[in-house]
């Protein structure tokens, strides 16, 4: 993100426009990398760390029996939610690219979990819904538009279920002041755009924002670049 000095106005929702082909192409470059987070190309251990904290804090694990995680790369959350000691029977994790797919399965996690190496939009509807769905990080670079994207989160969650997602914020006070632009390598969303496309979706937000993962706190969405999501779904 290169600093300017010039004046931009608001921003609107900016679309990478990159297919799911390409979405595996780049995740299975990053694959090859040492670390988890490397792999799932975030900045750092603890930014990665940071995201996961926060769904930690925000979910009612009381309430979960079956957890989908859309876009889980290694099973980095699974093995992180385990060290926490909050044990989840059924847990599946889908994620585009084969190669990340297998070190998830070589992971040694507990109780009853399955993979899946599959694009979810294009992932055939078996019936199953779950109590929690998950994606974090994943709406920016998915290969869709965020409609058909959380339509297929959705989609999978059990009424009265737990939906909890992270993604790029185009409405960051550094992007609109004009002092900073977007990294064109994904997509960035105007928060209101997600919000609304969620409403459609049956969610009630229970609580939204903007996060800073390197620092992990919870800030007003306009005073970062990630914002959050968790909500449930309406009966
Ligand atoms: C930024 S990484 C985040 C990984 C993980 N959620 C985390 O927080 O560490 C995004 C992941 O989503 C996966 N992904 C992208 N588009 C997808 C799609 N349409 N269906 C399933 N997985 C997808 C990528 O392969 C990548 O592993």
């Amino acid at each position: 993100m290169a600093v300017k000095e010039k004046k931009q106005t608001p921003a609107k929702s900016q679309y990478r426009d990159i297919s799911i082909k390409g979405v595996i192409a780049e995740y299975r470059e990053a694959s090859l990398k040492k670390n988890d987070y490397e792999k799932a190309k975030w900045s750092s251990h603890q930014s990665m760390l940071n995201r996961f904290k926060l769904c930690h804090l925000l979910v009612d694990w009381q309430r979960v029996n079956t957890w989908l995680d859309a876009g889980c790369s290694t099973g980095a959350l699974f093995e992180y939610v385990d060290k926490a000691g909050i044990a989840v029977p059924y847990r599946f994790g889908v994620d585009a690219v084969n190669d990340l797919i297998k070190e998830a399965r070589s992971k040694n996690l507990a109780g009853h979990v399955k993979f899946f190496a599959d694009d979810l939009v294009s992932l055939a509807d078996d019936g199953q819904r779950f109590d929690l769905v998950t994606s974090i990080g994943t709406l920016q670079q998915c290969g869709h538009r965020p409609a058909d994207f959380i339509g297929a989160l959705c989609l999978r969650l059990k009424a009265p279920g737990q939906i909890f997602l992270t993604t790029k914020n185009i409405g960051w006070c550094e992007f609109t002041s004009g002092r900073l632009d977007p990294d064109p390598h994904h997509s960035w969303f105007d928060f209101n755009e997600i919000e609304g496309i969620l409403g459609e979706n049956h969610i009630s937000i229970k609580r939204s924002g903007g996060f800073l993962p390197q620092t992990n706190k919870i800030v007003a969405a306009n005073e970062s670049h990630t914002m959050f999501f968790w909500g449930t779904k309406r009966e």
